[in-house]
């Protein structure tokens, strides 16, 4: 039940229209309202955008060019000054929401804290100035290292209030994974945590940054500051370490916020590809703030009475866009749970619902599917009344776990959003609109007004109707990432090229397969290329066998996704080991906690299977389909002429 298959989506037919007093209510109200703000936006680009810019969001100085598209090269509110700390907090502060709850949070041992607008601006400011007082500037790359605490958010609109654009690491990466995304965007300062409560035990925090800058190798940075959550013994090193409490004593909480250039960077944010290391994906300020500002407020309908809580972790792009910066940039009341499901509490999600009066709940397919097997009881026993809407994010979605959501979760009265996008895209792309778009379990349905999508064969032809093809976007949009840090040619490599340009005619690759209906809604089937998409986290394949083949052991490594119920794919590794190394249960654990230490427990293979040779075409390369079918244990399909070694396929199905 897992990935959906074509078959079955071809035979989904039910259909969802949006309820008439949901619809009576929302700001986007009926499919004609959607179909003329699509047309709009598809006819004018720049004028849709540009009257979205002046009405939505606070400028210093009004941008001079709308657009300036030099592809693959975008330039969005060309010299606008602009400042998304401003427009997430001082705003809203000459309003009635200055005492209105910006941030509630909940901390996993349930222990709590709201802060007002007012409360926020102030420690935003407040730890903006210590910032400052460590010497960063404007354009410095700060990195963030934390849990899923309120300093989190107040970090990145401090970051964001001094223009120097921070780098958030997930706190499960691991010390490896973190010392690799510091250096390679040179930050200056890192911010962290002495620990983080993560299903009942506590994550080291402040131990993973220490064993990355270990023998100065993070040399850019020149201090980190640590934030009090689980009051266990650390070290902190005399002149680099810093408490924040300590730093932040005494601070004024003036700080008026840098005027950024529309094209200043925001953040730089790290995401797996098919080849290579990680990517830093550079959002800027102007066109992110304008794209993950309206699509938050159409696509979640926020309205002032909403607590919305989206259940991401600020490390990932959905926190960024969706926790923090699109909420409070509308003046929402955002939720941030430490926290995750746990054996301990498996009802705890349903618990914030309930506490906080939660209306709108954002989450993952992967944790759908684990509610599902959890038991319907959790949820049943709690008072979930208060939903209005949901959403998912991260990976497709089973129409069975649609379902259940809906029927469950929602009581059958919220409408569902199911939204396609990528750390690449800024925001949401293709989604419903709950108001005005019929749902049907399974899709994202239609792209939001601006994006032009489509679905392509390699040529950039679209391809007919319900036929497999890539998912592309066709014009630039706002929230696009800008480049990959560093490196403008991999970002041109990557995304640009896979559909050659014709006739100056630029097409994104999302690197998803797709197809579109007869009715125009998109289906998204999962990756095309080598980034696995486990628990709806991104993995490339190649970090993994890297990983791997770090190991004194190892040969050879090869990865492959294998379905999984849960996860929707699991990490499955094949093995080749040198020289008088044998193939072990012990060796097979000792290989997974070597993955686990360099990259972090979310790339853990869920198998590893040792053999003597890997099969391989003639001219050397892996032949990962044949892997893809021995994991999944399905017949090996397609052509196997180009095997260099036919023997080899044999033994790797007798192994299994
Ligand atoms: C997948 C997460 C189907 C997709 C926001 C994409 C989805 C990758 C959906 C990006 C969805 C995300 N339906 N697939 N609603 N949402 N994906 O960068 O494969 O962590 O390319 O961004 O997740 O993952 P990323």
């Amino acid at each position: 039940m897992s990935q959906p298959t074509i078959e079955s989506i071809l035979q989904e037919k039910r259909l969802f229209p949006p309820d008439s007093d949901f619809s009576q209510n929302a700001h986007i109200k009926s499919l004609a309202d959607y179909q003329g703000l699509y047309d709009r936006a598809k006819a004018d680009p720049q004028q849709f955008w540009a009257e979205l810019a002046e009405n939505e969001l606070h400028w210093f100085q009004k941008w001079d060019t709308v657009l300036d598209w030099q592809p693959p090269f975008v330039k969005w509110f060309v010299n606008g000054k602009i400042n998304i700390s401003y427009n997430c907090l001082d705003r809203h502060l000459t309003t009635w929401r200055k005492n209105k709850a910006a941030l509630i949070w909940e901390g996993e041992p349930g222990d709590s804290r709201t802060l007002t607008y007012s409360q926020l601006h102030r420690e935003v400011c407040q730890f903006a100035n210590v910032l400052k007082q460590l010497g960063a500037k404007k354009g410095d790359r700060i990195g963030i290292y934390m849990p899923m605490i309120p300093e989190a958010a107040i970090a990145m609109l401090a970051c964001a209030r001094i223009g120097a654009p921070h780098s958030v690491v997930f706190g499960g990466f691991s010390a490896e994974a973190l010392r690799d995304r510091l250096n390679d965007a040179e930050a200056k300062i890192v911010i962290t945590a002495d620990g983080g409560w993560r299903k009942d035990a506590i994550v080291p925090l402040k131990e993973q940054v220490d064993k990355a800058l270990e023998n100065n190798a993070v040399p850019s940075i020149t201090d980190v500051l640590v934030v009090k959550r689980t009051n266990q013994t650390i070290q902190m090193a005399a002149g680099r370490d810093h408490w924040w409490h300590d730093l932040q004593k005494g601070v004024s909480a003036d700080c008026s916020p840098e005027p950024m250039d529309s094209e200043d960077m925001l953040f730089v944010l790290y995401t797996s590809g098919s080849t290579g290391k990680p990517k830093g994906v550079v959002h800027t300020t102007g066109g992110y703030n304008l794209y993950s500002h309206i699509t938050t407020k159409w696509i979640f309908d926020l309205q002032d009475t909403d607590v919305y809580w989206c259940t991401a972790d600020v490390g990932w792009i959905t926190g960024h866009s969706y926790i923090v910066y699109g909420p409070l940039s509308n003046g929402a009341t955002t939720v941030m749970y430490e926290g995750a499901p746990r054996a301990s509490n498996p009802g705890c999600f349903w618990d914030v619902i309930a506490k906080y009066g939660v209306t709108i709940f954002y989450t993952a397919p992967t944790a759908i599917r684990a509610f599902i097997k959890m038991g319907e009881h959790h949820p049943k026993s709690r008072n979930l009344s208060s939903l209005r809407l949901l959403g998912t994010v991260g990976e497709p979605i089973n129409p069975e776990a649609w379902m259940w959501y809906q029927k469950v979760i929602g009581g059958e009265r919220c409408p569902i959003v199911d939204t396609w996008w990528q750390t690449e895209t800024g925001g949401i792309m293709i989604t419903p609109l709950p108001g005005a778009i019929p749902t049907k379990p399974g899709s994202a349905t239609l792209p939001f007004p601006g994006i032009i999508a489509d679905v392509v064969d390699l040529e950039g032809n679209t391809v007919p109707d319900n036929e497999g093809g890539y998912l592309a976007i066709r014009h630039p949009w706002p929230g696009m990432m800008r480049t990959v840090y560093g490196d403008p040619e991999r970002f041109r490599r990557t995304y640009w090229e896979h559909i050659p340009p014709t006739d100056g005619k630029y097409t994104y690759f999302a690197g998803d397969g797709a197809r579109k209906d007869e009715d125009g809604y998109f289906w998204v089937m999962g990756r095309v290329d080598d980034v696995l998409n486990v628990s709806g986290h991104r993995l490339g394949t190649m970090e993994v066998e890297s990983a791997l083949v770090s190991h004194p052991a190892v040969a050879e490594a090869a990865v492959v996704g294998k379905p999984d119920e849960l996860k929707g794919e699991e990490v499955v590794a094949f093995v080749t080991l040198e020289g008088t190394y044998q193939a072990s249960e012990e060796l097979s654990k000792e290989l997974k906690k070597h993955v686990v230490s360099e990259i972090g427990a979310i790339a853990r293979p869920g198998e590893i299977r040792f053999t003597d040779a890997l099969p391989k075409t003639r001219s050397g390369k892996i032949m990962r389909r044949l892997l893809r079918n021995l994991a999944s244990g399905q017949e090996v399909s397609g052509d196997t002429s180009t095997l260099e070694d036919r023997s080899v396929l044999d033994k790797l199905r007798e192994g299994a």
